[in-house]
């Protein structure tokens, strides 16, 4: 069957009830897409599907016909990361990472719906995807930077790396005395 994935013909020979999370993962190869719970209940695996959030662990690639789908890797192009991806690297989002592109995969969808969320509408529309590292308060944050950067506000410029340490000067020699006292 034909899926169309990040812009993408590609042509996978699967069974119908197969899960588009293992089509993703282990047919295109685009592995950003994470398995958690495989029951729909923590949001870790969610793409877009003809622009809406799905659970990909759950849905049957049967199922999605010509329907566009985007991951994690589609959202940002080779020129320019999406504002959501910027804006989580400004606020320094993840801790192990887990969780992340489907958060920020729900978070894209909010945004597209409320260009200025609230701290309740943020709550509301991401929290039915889960973080065991409790990220929350910086995803919060970073949905509110992302929605300032989609609305023109400049990014940060990259942080330069940290100078290394300047080099000690070396000790001494002890001075000699001679073997006398
Ligand atoms: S892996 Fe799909 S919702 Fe948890
Ligand atoms: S950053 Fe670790 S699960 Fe969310």
């Amino acid at each position: 069957m034909k899926l169309v994935v990040n812009g993408k013909s590609i042509e996978v020979a699967v069974p119908a009830d197969t899960p588009l999370l293992w089509v993703l993962r282990e047919e295109a190869g685009l592995t950003g897409t994470k398995f958690g719970c495989g029951k729909a209940l923590c949001g870790a695996c969610t793409v877009h599907v003809d622009g809406k959030p799905k659970r990909s662990c759950v849905t049957a690639v049967g199922d999605i016909g010509d329907q566009p789908i985007t991951t994690i890797e589609g959202l940002s192009t080779a020129a320019a990361l999406h504002p959501v991806q910027q804006a989580w690297i400004e606020e320094n989002v993840p801790q192990c990472g887990y969780c992340q592109s489907g958060q920020i995969m729900s978070a894209v969808v909010l945004l597209r719906a409320k260009p200025k969320p609230t701290d309740a509408e943020i709550d509301d529309a991401m929290s039915a995807n889960l973080c065991r590292c409790g990220t929350y308060p910086r995803i919060r944050k970073a949905v509110h930077r992302a929605a300032e950067l989609m609305s023109g506000a400049p990014a940060a410029p990259a942080t330069p790396p940290a100078a290394p340490p300047a080099p000690k000067p070396a000790a001494a020699p002890a001075p000699t005395t001679g073997g006398k006292p």
